[in-house]
């Protein structure tokens, strides 16, 4: 049985990493099985969302899997680093939206998953946090850079130099997770946020995205000008002729992603 469970439904892609002995902790093979369902998630034009979430009630994901870890050298470290960046990256990089089902301990890379995800939703349960300096490490797989942009700079410093975890409510306060939901709601809550997102109009959803997601790497006024690219690539799309005849025809619109 493979340890990332991928079910298609409702135009959703939802993975569960699927190794709840060990608090789903991301080894070889859970990456392998992450990066196949991202593949499948960019490939296949029925999936307009993905949810990344754990198996049990305990954990999303504990980290990277530190029996792995504990026998790497300089070189298959980096390796190694460089490995799961590039699995996170393809899912930040879909061009479709994502959401991270926090059920549980999101750890290490358990919370550099959550980070490269387009948003977070956490069970009052969940614990998040960057415990690698306790082992001697630092955050691998994106934690170091995307913690900054998503919380800002202290709070960043403060969650990878203590290494201390943080409880769901605070993760909320600070601007790490969108939302907290009751144990156990966490995937049910994501299936409605994405549900929500799916009903607008693809083209203008993807391109959201890249303007807020890659505008804010660049100067504001090279941002307003993607912005406005985009705003007028828009007015090609039939979609937008949909939404708006939609509106002034007083009905629900039915969205093609043309
Ligand atoms: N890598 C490998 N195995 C892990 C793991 C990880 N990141 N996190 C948990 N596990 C394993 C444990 O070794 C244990 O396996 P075992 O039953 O074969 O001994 C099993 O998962 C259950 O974990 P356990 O520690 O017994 O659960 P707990 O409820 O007492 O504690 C945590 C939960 C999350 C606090 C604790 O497991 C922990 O600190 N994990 C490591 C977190 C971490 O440092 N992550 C960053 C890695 S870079």
């Amino acid at each position: 049985m493979s340890t990332v469970n991928v079910e298609i439904a409702d135009r959703i892609l939802v993975a569960t990493i699927d190794r709840p002995e060990k608090l789903n902790a991301l080894n070889t093979e859970v990456l392998d099985g992450l990066e196949a369902a991202f593949e499948r998630a960019k490939t296949d034009a029925s999936v307009g969302a993905v949810i990344v979430t754990g198996a049990g009630p305990k954990a999303f994901i504990a980290g990277a899997d530190i029996a792995e870890l504990s026998t790497m050298t300089p070189v298959s470290g980096r390796r190694h680093a460089l490995r799961g960046q590039a699995v996170f990256a393809r899912l930040e990089s879909l061009g479709k939206p994502s959401i991270a089902a926090i059920n549980g301990f999101a750890l290490g890379g358990g919370c550099e998953l959550a980070l490269a995800c387009t948003m977070r939703i956490a069970a009052e349960n969940a614990r998040l946090g960057q415990p690698e300096v306790k082992l001697g490490i630092l955050p691998g797989y994106g934690g170091s850079q995307r913690l900054a942009r998503i919380v800002g700079e202290g709070r960043a410093m403060e969650l990878c130099l203590t290494g201390e975890p943080i409880t769901a409510a605070e993760a909320y306060r600070i601007g790490l997770v969108n939302r907290v939901v009751p144990a156990g709601e966490a995937l049910s809550a994501a299936r409605e946020l994405a549900g929500k997102i799916l009903a607008n109009a693809p083209l203008a959803v993807a391109f959201t995205m890249d303007a807020i997601h890659n505008g804010l790497d660049l100067p504001l006024e090279d941002g307003l000008e993607l912005e406005a690219t985009l705003f007028g690539v828009c007015a090609s799309t039939a979609d937008m002729r949909e939404g708006m005849a939609a509106f002034l025809e007083k009905r629900p619109p039915r969205f093609e992603g043309k």
